[in-house]
């Protein structure tokens, strides 16, 4: 078979781009080795990450919230293997979604490993052992991140887990211990802890969330440990010991001294993400990796070979869904000779914890790194009426603006529904809005958005509620 594009994998960044190609006329395919569309976005990522979120986060409105609202329903029972199984019809549901709109865009879709096998040549190695040479003028390379492994620690799924593992416990751990305070360990975590678990976070560094603005992590922090979650921060796993049916975790200060041992029921391994390159034969066509193992690639996608294109988390950049489908968009439109684009300014990311946490843009910490003049405004939730009446009122919102053009470099909020939130400030990024533009513009009242307002008010020194 001879196409115009071949791309590899099919998870938000590949399956997305396939699509657009094809809607461009370039004839189109896409190779993808999982049983189901979708990457790890979709099946072990993303979405059942988020169904278990939110179905966690009912159970304990129910457990803790309900009474308040006046509604009585007693003590809510768990029933985990139901919960798993709302999470799994989120993910099906989904799945098939792409494997839709993969037909609906005339894609052929080939089971199997992808590998490069010379200029313009990928050969689809089914498990059958029916492999199949496609030929095509361009190949993209979207075949996302697998997990960071920590030295000497075995993950086996079952007490020593990855995301993978976490998303899928068939029983709630008494006691979870998390490496990593990062988004998986703070998502996963509150999962578990809401659902009945004892949660200790242990992180290398001295604080939560490392690249979020500094304010931010440290208020989150106070959130999540008045939430029952701990945190032993500095702190590094040295060792993982399991032994019938239960994990011994030592744990040492990050600069050294005495170390701790701690007990565990489950482990969950989340100390980042690598990107991933298995077998696809890069070596073969001499495909150059940066010293992460990230593919190297310009500003058009373009690797060092000719006609070789990469995107998403396998190469540099912050490894996310939305990030990996605009440069799935970009690549395309750039394949069909037009102007493909990613702004790198404004991406903006969300955890979907309870309160979410968003950011687009610079935090203060890079705007003073890079001397650039800014004045920030900040609301807290505590004064917006739609938090107050919700009782939802932990979090604030923060707007940095350049001190001389008034333009916005950076939003971070912490709160309610943050992740929606975030998108106003992002469109208004995106135009070059000062933050008067968005402090002038009408937000409906009663929503948690006039805490947006209030915020590029505050940068002006003149917030109405506080
Ligand atoms: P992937 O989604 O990893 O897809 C790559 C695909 O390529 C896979 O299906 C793989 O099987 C396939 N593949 C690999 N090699 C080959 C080969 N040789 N041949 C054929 N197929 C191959 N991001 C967000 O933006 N929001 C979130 O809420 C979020 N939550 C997450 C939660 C968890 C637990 C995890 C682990 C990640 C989360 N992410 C989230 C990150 C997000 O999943 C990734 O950024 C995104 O999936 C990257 O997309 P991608 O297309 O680059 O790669
Ligand atoms: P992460 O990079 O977000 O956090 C990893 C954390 O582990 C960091 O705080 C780091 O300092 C710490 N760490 C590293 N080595 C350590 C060690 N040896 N001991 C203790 N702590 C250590 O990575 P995470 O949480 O694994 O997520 C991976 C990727 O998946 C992220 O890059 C993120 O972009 C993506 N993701 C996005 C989500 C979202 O957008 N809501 C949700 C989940 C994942």
């Amino acid at each position: 078979m001879s196409y115009d594009l071949v791309v590899i994998g099919t998870g938000p960044g590949g399956y997305v781009c396939a699509i657009r190609a094809a809607q461009l006329g370039l004839k189109t395919a896409v190779v993808e080795k999982r049983a189901a569309h979708g990457g790890t976005c979709l099946n072990v990522g993303c979405i059942p990450s988020k169904a278990l979120l939110h179905a966690s986060e009912a159970f304990e409105d129910a457990s803790k919230h309900f009474a308040d609202l006046g509604i009585d329903v007693g003590t809510p029972k768990l029933d985990l293997k139901k919960m798993m199984t709302f999470k799994q019809d989120g993910v099906d549901g989904n799945t098939k979604g792409v494997e839709f709109l993969l037909k609906k865009n005339g894609i052929d879709a080939y089971r199997g490993t992808g590998r490069l096998a010379g200029a313009g040549r990928v050969e689809v190695l089914s498990e059958d052992g029916a492999n199949q040479m496609l030929e095509t003028k361009n190949v993209v390379i979207a075949t996302g991140s697998d997990v960071t492994r920590l030295p000497g620690v075995t993950i086996d799924e079952r007490i020593v887990v990855s995301s993978t593992g976490a998303l899928e416990l068939e029983t709630v751990p008494g006691k979870l211990l998390i490496i990593g305070a990062g988004v998986i360990g703070l998502e996963l975590g509150s999962v578990w802890r809401r659902l009945g678990s004892e949660v200790t976070v242990v992180e290398y560094l001295d604080r939560i969330l490392p690249g979020m603005d500094g304010e931010v992590g440290k208020q989150f922090q106070r959130i999540l440990g008045k939430q029952g979650i701990s945190f032993k921060l500095s702190s590094k796993v040295t060792g993982v010991e399991v032994k019938d049916g239960s994990a011994s975790v030592t744990v040492e200060p990050a600069a050294g001294g005495e170390a701790e041992v701690l007990q565990a029921d489950v482990v969950l391994v989340a100390i980042g993400r690598v990107p991933y390159t298995e077998g696809l034969g890069l070596e073969t066509v001499g495909v150059q990796v940066d010293n992460k193992g990230r593919i190297q690639t310009d500003s058009h996608y373009a690797t060092n070979v000719t006609g070789i294109y990469a995107i998403g988390d396998v190469i540099a950049g912050p490894m996310l869904a939305h990030k990996a489908e605009d440069e799935g968009v970009a690549v395309a439109e750039l394949l069909a000779g037009q102007a493909g684009h990613v702004n790198y300014g404004v991406i903006p990311n969300v955890v979907y914890t309870f309160p979410e946490v968003a950011s687009v843009g610079k935090t203060e910490e890079e705007l003073k790194k890079d001397g650039i003049a800014y004045n920030a405004g900040k609301f807290p939730f505590t004064a917006n009426g739609r938090a107050k009446v919700n009782h939802t009122t932990d979090g604030f919102v923060k707007i940095l603006a350049d001190a001389k053009s008034d333009r916005v470099l950076g939003v971070h909020i912490v709160g309610a529904d943050a992740g929606n939130l975030i998108a106003e400030v992002a469109v208004a990024m995106e135009f070059g809005a000062s933050a008067e533009d968005v402090a002038r513009t009408c937000h409906a009242h009663p929503t948690l958005t006039e805490a947006v307002k209030e915020a590029a008010l505050a940068v002006g020194k003149r917030a109405i509620h506080i």
